[in-house]
């Protein structure tokens, strides 16, 4: 038996409920405790409940193999090598970091842990939080512990193949911390990359994905900056990265998502303290929060004051490439409050190709309707997201099922090709 075999994940959402598949499939005794009834009801027919490609597979054969349980609680008579904590760090109302779930686990798992247990943080959290709050809560039981943060940075979509080809950081609060979590991931990536600290590991975790907001916000800019100045922002972007090697302008759009909407913010939150404000991060991120304001005031002005106009957005998902159901954080929910803030009086529908229409009733509160009839009456349509199958789409005929002065708002330039739509019908492309 290998070392370190029986683990418990704290949370099975997207992070949580990929690693344990993985793990489990890696001969690892896998024990997935989940609080919400709906997601273990789910789970425990082993399937996912959420869209990843090949995950419902793994799951069942890690099932199958003996190696994934589910539970509702940390069962107690399970004696457990390792805890892994992957519960949510979403944004409250007021847009600060919460923490409070990391917190709560911390303290079941205290109840529960064994003398000599490791416990590994994977939730993306305020610097500090392994330290500063998850480290005294482990003093006070008296038992003897490891402590490592081991960031989860797999992009959805290609989770389960990321788990065993990226490099692993690994922080730890002493040396056999770290030596313990890295024979641990050994099992699952090639590449473990040690850090000096908790902190350091907890830092690179938010600069990731800082830096790609940031990376993204660039190109947003350079679509702005076209639009005022009269420019083909498409063609200068696609034109300077050609060929070129030192540019790599990222293609403007919209940038949201469960991760990207809120580790800036939780990057600014930790390093207040020190007095310290990452501006560039900050002002990056605030031109990715002013795309849908910016996109909506277009839409609204090619509405101008028809009364009760039909407005489909197309692309709820987070992103669209590649494909995930995930619509939390995505823009499209921040676009759908503004119109119905804005414009309650308008219809709004939604199309996505890979959220069902469910979840397109449930969480985006939108009629579901397909890629036809996402066109047919409609005053506006907005491309919410870069879905490779848009490209794809005769857009000249749907055009021609839409209202007269009715627009096409593509935020990602899916439609491309010289086109020959109604003179009646607008086709804006963001940036061009
Ligand atoms: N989604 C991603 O692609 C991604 C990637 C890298 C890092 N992260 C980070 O990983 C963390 C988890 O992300 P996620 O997308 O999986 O979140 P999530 O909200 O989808 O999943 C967390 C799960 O934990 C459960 N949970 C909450 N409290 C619990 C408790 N006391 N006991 C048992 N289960 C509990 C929730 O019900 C939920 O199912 C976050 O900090 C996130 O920022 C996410």
């Amino acid at each position: 038996m290998e070392k370190d075999n029986v683990v418990c994940i704290m949370g099975m959402g997207y992070v949580g409920l990929t690693l344990g598949a993985v793990m489990a499939n890696k001969g690892f005794q896998v024990h997935g405790v989940e609080i919400d009834p709906a997601t273990l009801g789910v789970i425990r027919q082993g399937k996912a409940h959420f869209y990843e490609v090949n995950l419902d597979a793994l799951i069942r054969r890690g099932v199958k193999l003996g190696n994934l349980h589910f539970h509702s609680e940390i069962p107690s008579s399970i004696e457990f090598d390792v805890f892994l904590i992957t519960v949510g760090t979403p944004l409250d109302d007021q847009g600060r970091p919460r923490m409070d779930m990391v917190e709560h686990v911390t303290d079941e798992i205290c109840r529960r842990m064994r003398d000599g247990a490791m416990v590994i943080l994977r939730s993306t959290v305020l610097m500090g939080t392994s330290l500063k709050v998850v480290k005294p809560k482990l003093d006070k039981t008296g038992k003897s512990y490891h402590l490592c943060f081991c960031p989860e940075r797999t992009v959805e979509g290609k989770a389960l193949e990321e788990l065993v080809a990226l490099p692993q950081i690994v922080g730890g609060l002493n040396e056999e911390s770290v030596e313990r979590a890295m024979s641990m991931f050994r099992r699952l990536t090639p590449t473990i990359v040690r850090v000096s600290s908790l902190m350091t590991a907890e830092l690179i975790k938010l600069l990731d994905n800082s830096y790609r907001d940031l990376f993204f916000a660039f190109g947003n800019e350079v679509a702005l900056m076209c639009e005022s100045a009269g420019i083909d922002g498409q063609e200068v972007i696609q034109a300077a990265n050609m060929g070129y090697p030192r540019t790599n302008i990222a293609k403007p759009g919209f940038v949201g998502g469960p991760c990207l909407e809120k580790d800036p913010h939780i990057l600014m939150e930790s390093l207040s303290p020190y007095g310290f404000v990452p501006g560039l991060i900050q002002r990056g991120r605030s031109i990715n929060e002013s795309m849908v304001p910016y996109i909506y005031a277009a839409v609204a002005k090619a509405l101008g004051d028809r009364k009760t106009p039909v407005v489909t957005l197309m692309g709820l998902a987070f992103k669209g490439q590649p494909d995930t159901d995930d619509i939390r954080g995505s823009l499209a929910l921040h676009m759908i409050r503004l119109f119905r803030e804005k414009r309650p009086d308008a219809r709004l529908r939604g199309q996505d190709y890979v959220c069902v229409d469910e979840m397109i009733r449930q969480q985006a509160g939108l009629e579901p309707v397909n890629d036809v009839e996402a066109f047919r009456g409609a005053d506006a349509v907005i491309v919410m997201n870069n879905n490779r199958r848009y490209v794809a789409l005769d857009i000249e005929q749907r055009a021609a099922l839409m209202n007269r002065h009715s627009i096409i708002y593509d935020c990602w330039n899916m439609f491309q090709a010289n086109l020959d739509i109604p003179s009646s019908v607008t086709l804006h492309v963001f940036g061009k």
